[in-house]
């Protein structure tokens, strides 16, 4: 009995997973409008110890997460109350029961997460494809990558209420290691992208905000979205904002008299296009040109689509000003969590500094910073048979 799984559960494992969690390079609030997204899949993720019990329940622990919670098997396709954080593998399970025509026994799961929680890392999106790819092995489905994440992406909507797109889920499937995914999330074609970064690093700062992209937030933002799409069919037939070139946009924008959707809007249509030539820049090793991109994505972000927030703000500024740093902006859903960096490797010392000094003192809390090292999708790690 040496292993935490043993201890807890006082019999053995009989498989280990790990889907990783995720920074998104450029390409923000992007995926649910048919744009195109570029993050890549890094080394913090969630591992799932799980084994076969023979009490056909649901036994659900995780080492950073309360509550544990024990529920019948047959009770597995309703979500929890409370916005409980088994909702997130449950929906999975649901949706892998439902395909399988129920579960044939219980399952005693152990999730060990060290994606910082609530920091626009994915730490979600992680817990929910590691599960949909284990009960696919375990039910003998072998849904392909894809189909995993639209399983844990359907998960977020229907069971945590959150409407996100797929970028998340996506790439907790579907990355790889030293790569970023260039994704086209209206038909999900997809190309890796080497990442090669010559003594430049990529830089995460945890804002350490108290402020969170709550579901509702974000679901309004989904909504005002959809609302601009209405207004432009009046003149021009769309299915999703980010069909629309920025010529395309300066004819029909006359369609949003709302200044605050043609704000929404003008974001999706500019990140959509500055998501592809980023993209090409890195392709072609400039790197200066990519992190420029990235400024011009944070501004959007915070004039436009509004939201970034003091916190993220003073991160970008001071990044902004700090010798060294080819780009800066914030990363993920908004408000709170993450901004993501490009720095030199021989100036990274020297960034941590100066943000951490400007942040503190401008708003009394303190940043964290990880160097991001990518990642391989969702794979099984250990395996008892
Ligand atoms: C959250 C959502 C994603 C995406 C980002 C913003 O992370 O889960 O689908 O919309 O916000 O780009």
């Amino acid at each position: 009995m040496n292993t935490l799984f043993e201890r807890l559960y006082g019999h053995e494992a009989q498989a280990v997973y790990f889907a990783p969690g995720r920074v998104n390079l450029i390409g923000e609030h992007t995926d649910y409008n048919g744009g195109f997204v570029f993050p890549c899949a890094i080394n913090f993720g969630t591992r799932l110890t799980i084994a076969p019990n023979q009490d056909r329940c649901l036994r659900f622990r995780s080492v950073n997460m309360e509550p544990v919670v024990e529920l019948p098997i047959d009770q597995c396709f309703a979500p929890l109350p409370d916005r409980c954080w088994v909702n997130y593998p449950l929906g999975c399970i649901a949706q892998l029961a439902t395909l399988a025509g129920g579960l044939p026994m219980g399952y005693d799961m152990l999730f060990e997460g060290n994606v910082p929680l609530g920091a626009g890392l994915s730490s979600s999106a992680s817990i929910e494809v590691v599960t949909a790819y284990a009960f696919s092995c375990l039910l003998g489905k072998n849904l392909s990558l894809i189909e995993i994440a639209k399983v844990a992406q359907h998960s977020e909507h229907s069971f945590a209420g959150v409407q996100c797109g797929i970028m998340d889920q996506f790439v907790a499937a579907n990355g790889r290691q030293d790569h970023a995914l260039f994704l086209n999330c209206d038909t999900l074609e997809f190309m890796q992208v080497p990442i090669r970064l010559d003594g430049v690093a990529i830089v995460i700062t945890n804002s350490h905000s108290p402020h969170r992209l709550d579901s509702g937030t974000y679901n309004e933002r989904v909504r005002a979205c959809q609302k601009a799409v209405e207004c432009i069919r009046k003149e021009k037939e769309i299915e999703y904002l980010a069909q629309l070139s920025p010529e395309d946009f300066a004819r029909v924008q006359h369609t949003l008299t709302d200044a605050e959707l043609l704000r929404r809007a003008r974001h999706v249509v500019s990140e959509t296009q500055r998501t592809r030539e980023a993209v090409q820049a890195l392709q072609q090793g400039d790197l200066n040109t990519f992190g420029l991109l990235m400024n011009a994505s944070h501004r959007s972000l915070r004039d436009d689509y509004e939201v970034t927030g003091v916190e993220l703000d003073t991160l970008v500024e001071a990044a902004w000003q700090t010798a060294g740093v080819l780009g800066s902006r914030m990363t993920g859903g908004g408000f709170g969590g993450c901004t993501v960096s490009l720095v030199r490797e021989d100036a990274i010392e020297a960034f941590k500094k100066q943000v951490s000094r400007v942040y503190t003192e401008k708003t009394g809390l303190t940043a964290e910073f990880y160097i991001a090292r990518t990642s391989d999708g969702v794979h099984i790690v250990r395996n008892a048979n």
